[in-house]
């Protein structure tokens, strides 16, 4: 049986993922700052919207208006679509960590079930990471999320910045092993040195077959291309 797949709507990178996410799956998107974590997870529920599947945007960096205005930059009108409450944006202050920490547990699984919701984003979980007082509540948080968006059935993205000494791997160490896939994005100078070349790899994919190649994408003004036919130079 092929398990059913929710397309991102970034055709380069459906195709490296056989098809697209596994539905029901959490996706940890990694890279660091202005690698288009943002772009992509947005892509991804403005892909959805598309479909008439509604969304739910959770930020901890951007205020409504600012995601909104993200959006826009990239041809994304969400405007009909929280107004018809197909899309939900959620600003959580990280200023009051014990509140946010507990709001998202006590409101979030009713609120994805009263909306329906099929794609969730987290934007990004390094901050929620950096809310918990240490490392075991850490654990336990992150895990406590992934179970509550799992017993959902919506299918996930969060997004994490990576360690700045090493663009592989995520600032809390955690959310690649509590994520079912994790996809990389990072960028990298050319040989000589001029410009830059974005490039995506997809690490894991928890009970799917998924190319391992790394491919090279560009964020345009329609957001983000990744062309899988393309070779990393
Ligand atoms: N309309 C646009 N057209 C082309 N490129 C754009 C456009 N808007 C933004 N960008 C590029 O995308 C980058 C930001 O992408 P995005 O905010 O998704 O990254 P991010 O990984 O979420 O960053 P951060 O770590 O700061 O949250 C910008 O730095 C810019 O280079
Ligand atoms: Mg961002």
């Amino acid at each position: 049986m092929t398990e059913e797949r929710v397309v991102t709507g970034i055709a380069g990178l459906d195709e490296m993922l056989g098809g697209g996410i596994p539905s029901g799956q959490i996706i940890a998107l990694l890279g660091s700052c202005g690698t288009g974590k943002t772009t992509m997870s947005m892509q991804f529920i403005w892909t959805g919207l598309q479909k008439g599947e509604k969304g739910i945007f959770i930020s901890l960096e951007e205020d409504e208006a600012a995601i909104s205005g993200n959006a826009r930059t990239y041809g994304w009108d969400l405007g009909p679509f929280i107004g018809n409450k197909t899309l939900t944006l959620v600003k959580l202050e990280p200023s009051d960590a014990k509140s946010t920490i507990s709001r998202i547990h006590s409101e979030l699984p009713a609120y994805i079930k009263q909306t329906g919701a099929k794609r969730v984003v987290f934007d990004s979980v390094s901050l929620l990471s950096m809310l918990f007082d240490n490392d075991s509540e850490r654990r336990q948080g992150l895990f406590d999320l992934c179970k509550q968006i799992k017993n959902s059935g919506a299918t996930a993205i969060f997004t994490a910045e990576v360690k700045s000494e090493n663009p592989n791997v995520s600032r809390d160490g955690l959310v690649e092993y509590v994520a079912d896939g994790v996809i990389l994005l990072r960028y990298n100078e050319t040989s000589d040195g001029s410009d830059i070349q974005l490039s995506v790899r997809i690490v894991k994919m928890r009970r799917a077959n998924h190319s391992r190649r790394i491919k090279p994408y560009n964020i345009t003004n329609k957001g983000i291309e990744v062309h899988a036919k393309a070779e990393v130079f």
